[in-house]
């Protein structure tokens, strides 16, 4: 068998390679124009990790199918080899979901994962490139992993590598072998797609599938879940082809920008305010963010994960009931009303997936999400755009099994907002702020908080002249229950004596300058006051945090925000 030449290269650190909310991400032309910078970045994962479980070990390396991610993956091939790696399982053609990786990592007992995405971030050769480690468990490396790799790119002398090392075709399914290293091309979809049928009841969802009165559409937005779209919704469950749209991966996501939300799936948008389908979904470039909309209606995320809760009897998986249940804290505060009402635990987390890993490992949390179209479950521990999308055909194959009339998604939420009242929620982002004046403007309304200028200050609406109080204001700390870490600096919280709360956070994601996001959640349980318009409705709630309290015209300069969900 070919031995390994393995060399070993001078480097030396470079700058900024401290992974965010989710990995590293950085503009493709910084990591392609720094020689070694991605060699570094792998070298200091393998840093951390003990000498006795990386020697021999499996490890899972795919990702979304953007630009610079086949010639990334060859790097950490070479580099996994001559560091002591076992087994490489790698995604056809280098794809792999982020959901998928997550089970591949618990169904194959891997070490951890590699994954090569920016999320929703556009790419091609001017977009963002992006990579993070997870753990044996399939979630996102906790912040003390990443910050020792952070400490190890600062003082990084040398890396190791295979140079015999390559795999030409990643196309082709089959191993690959070496002296005491293999890389093994699976199929992207087989592993995840056998969890998928342990979850839900497939045979139903092709019974709703195949209702006329039920059209389905599904956009893959370019990104990685188009393969899966192909194999899950086509074939396993019977939808039309032609209802699958942007189902082909693009290294640039086809020019566009990979996030499902209103501004940014305009083609799936228009279908759906045009009533040509009953459900339209979209998911991210990696697959793990979704969108689901119903026909003329906007499925609010928040809405979305307290439907799927408060549903989920309906779902298999969730048979012998529910541990517990969570939201981020920017999220609006629907699915604390479901908790309360099965009698379940309930978790407010900071922004970020890995938050809820820890209450799942601990095996005391089933169902969570996010506002940012994060909806998951305790089968994997990444959030799951797929699952979400199977989650709500489930839920209507459930409700129209015995259904005269046909059961909409508007429908159902419509029957869920009267039992729970509604929470009106609205996110407002504004992009590519400059950094200096977004932190003022945090700085400005932390101020206010500090010096407790804010409680008792009362605001007249301009609506109906009712009268809305700050009852308390706050930066978000959280103090895990499980391992009893902190996380402080979460956001800033406006709360009012009525429940309204409007929410101050700087993006985690982005790879330049500084996005502002604010949150307004605004809670409704009078029947009469369900069926209004959600921008109207808060119009004041809007005005108060954007005027009022955070001056952010003045501050950032904007007018508008980029994005509304
Ligand atoms: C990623 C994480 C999510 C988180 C989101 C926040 O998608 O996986 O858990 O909600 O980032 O993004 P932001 O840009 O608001 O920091
Ligand atoms: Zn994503």
């Amino acid at each position: 068998m070919t031995k390994l030449e393995i060399k070993t290269i001078s480097t030396k650190p470079f700058e900024g390679q401290k992974p965010g909310t989710s990995g590293l991400r950085k503009r493709v032309t910084e990591v392609k124009d720094n020689e070694y910078y991605l060699h570094n970045f792998v070298q200091s994962i393998f840093n951390v990790l003990p000498k006795e479980q990386l020697s021999g070990a499996t490890l899972v390396v795919g990702g979304d199918g953007r630009y610079f991610n086949r010639e990334a993956i060859q790097i950490i091939f070479q580099i996994a080899a001559a560091n002591g790696v076992g087994h490489i399982l790698v995604g056809q053609n280098g794809l792999l979901s982020t959901p998928a990786i997550s089970a591949i990592v618990r169904a194959r007992k891997a070490l951890g994962a590699i994954i090569l995405t920016a999320s929703h971030n556009p790419g091609g050769p001017k977009g963002d490139f992006g990579i993070k480690y997870n753990m044996s468990n399939g979630g996102p490396a906790p912040e003390s992993v990443t910050n020792a790799i952070y400490k190890q790119t600062t003082e990084i002398k040398e890396f190791a590598m295979a140079t015999n090392v390559s795999v030409a075709d990643l196309g082709e399914l089959g191993k690959h072998q070496w002296d005491g290293f293999s890389v093994e091309v699976i199929d992207s979809v087989d592993d995840y797609l056998a969890l998928l049928k342990t979850i839900f009841d497939f045979n139903q969802i092709r019974q709703l599938v195949a209702n006329p009165k039920f059209r389905f559409n599904f956009d893959a937005m370019s990104g990685v879940t188009g393969v899966y779209g192909h194999r899950i919704f086509s074939q396993e469950l019977g939808v039309p082809v032609q209802n699958l749209i942007n189902c082909v991966p693009s290294e640039d996501f086809n020019n566009g920008h990979p996030d499902p939300n209103l501004t940014y799936a305009p083609e799936l948008v228009k279908k759906m305010k045009a009533g040509e389908f009953d459900m339209g979904c979209a998911s991210d470039g990696d697959g793990d963010r979704n969108m689901i909309l119903g026909n003329k209606f906007f499925l609010n995320p928040s809405d979305s994960v307290a439907v799927i809760a408060a549903n989920y009897k309906a779902i298999p998986y969730f048979k012998s009931g529910l541990k517990g249940l969570a939201r981020s804290m920017p999220t609006s505060a629907a699915m604390e009303l479901v908790a309360k009402d099965l009698n379940v635990p309930f978790f407010e987390v900071p922004t970020g997936w890995k938050f809820f890993g820890n209450l799942m490992d601990a095996g005391t949390l089933s169902i969570c999400g996010e506002e940012s179209f994060g909806t998951g479950s305790d089968h994997i521990r990444e959030k799951d755009g797929i699952w979400a999308v199977l989650c709500w055909l489930q839920i209507l194959a459930h409700h129209n099994a015995n259904s005269a009339s046909f059961v909409s998604i508007e429908d159902i939420v419509q029957q869920h907002w009267k039992h729970y009242g509604r929470n009106y929620y609205s996110r407002y982002d504004y992009e590519e702020i400059d950094t200096k004046p977004a932190n003022e403007m945090m700085a400005h309304i932390k101020e206010q908080i500090n010096t407790k200028s804010l409680i008792g200050k009362r605001f007249t609406t301009s609506a109906n002249g009712s009268v809305l109080e700050i009852a308390s204001a706050d930066d978000f700390e959280y103090k895990d229950p499980i391992d009893k870490s902190v996380s402080s600096n979460q956001g800033l919280r406006i709360i009012f004596t009525d429940g309204s709360r409007i929410i101050y956070r700087l993006s985690g994601t982005g790879s330049t300058g500084a996005t502002v996001r604010v949150y307004f959640d605004k809670y409704e349980k009078d029947h009469s006051q369900l069926s209004f318009d959600t921008q109207s409705h808060l119009s004041s709630l809007i005005n108060i945090g954007l005027v009022e309290i955070a001056k952010l015209q003045h501050y950032t300069n904007r007018n508008e925000p980029n994005v509304i969900t």
